[in-house]
């Protein structure tokens, strides 16, 4: 893309207008301060260069320029937020501009399926053979409103009608096979999809990338592909990877920003159901478990994370093991769960017309690992002695994992509660369950005044074991001293590439904890998940860095403004993820 729009639409652009259009702003001598959109405040601690056409944030560190100021308020991409800005200045950018990234084949296959979306959505209005899947969305409580809304359509029970018609539009053989929508037969193309409800679906730029087909009742079999599957999902292709799409993000991505939280349900049917409730930051993965990819596209949005499955059952499908929320990966999101009421989905709810209580479930979502403990809990009797012990011995488990001592206490006091007894009796068997449980010494347990943190002693464990691997440390990386100490002791031979002989330290107490963590054999992280976390540990603890010496300066200095440079440089680079 030419830099020379980007520099002439910012050049055009007013940040304090801009971001009094969102906020209110007020001038403050030379500088202006707003009410930060990015987090909640009464009092204004966001302030506005006009001259430069930056923020930043005092309170929350958010910053930038006018392109990110755009692309965070509304969660759209930066070619997105110039296409956006551009227009607000009356500028005509120039034709290689934003959609210039997208391959010659990738684009035909994505307007392949953009002409398709019209051509099965006007088929499910119009087609006799449609009747059975208008007959299915009226009984679902979804008009034709709904319809044109999420432009879900039919696909014809013949074996080559839209192929066909997207022929007639110009459309080539290999766009339509790359797309995903036509098949190679003896007899030339064919549909792919037949006699199918169709979803389309969007990647989050809200490119058409496919489609989840759901078979209706009252369609024949034989007139249907794959008649034994109630979903079919088109097929990873150059424009669709099932991993990395979240159905309806395109559309929900300004409310996740807005909100601070995304809310996953389990299909096509709920995310429509919830954005008919209000709830409007609704998505859900298409035809396949919940992974990183996943939570890699939302964690670009919002931290926090709602499930909201109609079971538990349904959790555990979409692969949230106990594994999973253990990944070093995901220690950064806060997860919580929304149980919906009667085991009923949220499209179950919004047919009965209980939209208030699907509201209220997602807005009561409680953390993943509380959930966990009150699951675990409620399996027991709580009314004699023996099921007592029995629940605490199990919530107990889970406690455990929690790295965080203040969390670890929190849930602590919270399992006595839940299971009527007190907190010193929760704390006994805490204790016990560490001693008993383990052969080798868990770094946990080396005494001392506080538990370790997990992910500095996972970090230190990972390369203890591997020392020659890619990840490559300092002391600063270590907030906890115990930590910080074993690194600096065994620092030499690490960077030489060498496994550090643990049990030479002098020092008895560091000596003792790095051969806990030493001969802790449990699985070690991946080195991925461990170099993204550094990465970005890194670059927040700059950030805090720059924001304390930030405060110090005098906002006309020119020091100010190249620390503020430096800050905002940062912030960007916090928000690329890695590949
Ligand atoms: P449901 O079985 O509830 O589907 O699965 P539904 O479309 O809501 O149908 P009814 O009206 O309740 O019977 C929920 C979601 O799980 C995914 C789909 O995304 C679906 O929307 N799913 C379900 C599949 O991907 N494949 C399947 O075989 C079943
Ligand atoms: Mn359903």
């Amino acid at each position: 893309m030419a830099d020379g729009d980007r520099d002439r639409v910012r050049e055009a652009t007013d940040i304090v207008d801009l971001i009094s259009e969102v906020t209110k702003v007020r001038r403050s001598g030379r500088t202006f301060m707003a009410i930060c959109p990015f987090h909640e405040e009464k009092t204004p601690s966001m302030s506005v260069d006009r001259a430069r056409g930056l923020y930043h944030c005092f309170g929350c560190g958010e910053g930038g320029d006018v392109f990110t100021f755009v692309e965070r308020t509304q969660g759209v991409s930066f070619p997105e937020a110039l296409e956006i800005l551009a227009k607000r200045a009356g500028i005509a950018l120039t034709k290689d501009g934003s959609r210039s990234r997208v391959s010659g084949r990738k684009a035909e296959a994505i307007e392949a399926l953009r002409l398709a979306i019209p051509i099965l959505n006007e088929r499910l209005k119009k087609a006799p053979d449609a009747g059975p899947a208008r007959a299915y969305l009226r009984s679902r409580g979804y008009g034709v409103d709904v319809i044109d809304e999420w432009k879900i359509g039919f696909a014809g029970t013949d074996w080559d009608t839209l192929t066909r018609a997207l022929k007639g539009a110009g459309v080539s053989d290999r766009a339509l096979m790359d797309a995903g929508l036509s098949r190679r037969g003896r007899h030339g193309l064919y549909d792919v999809f037949r006699g199918r409800l169709m979803f389309p679906i969007h990647d989050v730029r809200g490119d058409p990338v496919g489609f989840g087909g759901r078979k209706v009742d009252g369609i024949d079999p034989k007139l249907t592909n794959n008649p034994d599957a109630k979903y079919v999902n088109s097929a990873d292709s150059i424009v669709y990877n099932k991993s990395r799409v979240l159905f309806g993000l395109d559309r929900a991505r300004p409310a996740i920003v807005s909100a601070g939280q995304a809310v996953i349900v389990e299909g096509y049917t709920d995310v429509i159901a919830m954005h008919l409730a209000g709830v409007n930051t609704a998505v859900a993965t298409c035809g396949t478990a919940l992974g990183d990819g996943h939570f890699d596209l939302l964690r670009r949005f919002t931290e926090r994370v709602v499930l909201a499955f109609d079971s538990d059952e349904a959790g555990s499908r979409a692969a949230l093991r106990t594994d999973d929320l253990e990944s070093p990966f995901r220690l950064d999101l806060d997860l919580r769960v929304a149980v919906m009421p009667d085991g009923l989905d949220p499209a179950d709810l919004v047919q009965q017309g209980r939209n208030d209580e699907l509201v209220k479930a997602v807005e009561n979502a409680t953390p993943l690992l509380q959930h966990r403990i009150e699951a675990e809990v409620a399996k027991y009797d709580l009314g004699g002695p023996e099921g007592r012990a029995r629940a605490l011995h199990a919530a107990v488990g889970h406690l455990s994992r929690v790295g965080d001592e203040i969390a670890r206490r929190e849930y602590a006091r919270h399992v006595a509660r839940l299971v009527g007894v007190d907190l010193e009796t929760v704390e006994e068997a805490m204790e016990r369950r560490g001693g008993r449980k383990t052969t080798t010494v868990r770094p946990e347990q080396v005494r001392d005044n506080r538990p370790l943190d997990r992910w500095e002693s996972e970090l230190l464990r990972y390369v203890l074991a591997r020392p020659g691997s890619g990840i490559s440390l300092e002391a600063t990386d270590f907030d906890d001293p115990r930590l910080r100490a074993v690194f600096e002791a065994v620092s030499g031979d690490l960077a030489a590439g060498k496994a550090p002989d643990v049990s030479a330290i002098a020092d008895e107490r560091v000596r003792g904890l790095a051969m806990a963590l030493a001969v802790d054999d449990r699985p070690l992280p991946a080195e991925d998940d461990l170099l993204v976390l550094l990465r970005r540990r890194r670059i927040d603890a700059r950030i805090d860095e720059l924001n304390e010496r930030l405060a110090t300066l005098d906002p006309s200095s020119e020091a100010y403004s190249v620390v503020f440079r430096e800050l905002i440089g940062l912030q960007q680079e916090r928000r690329t993820p890695t590949t």
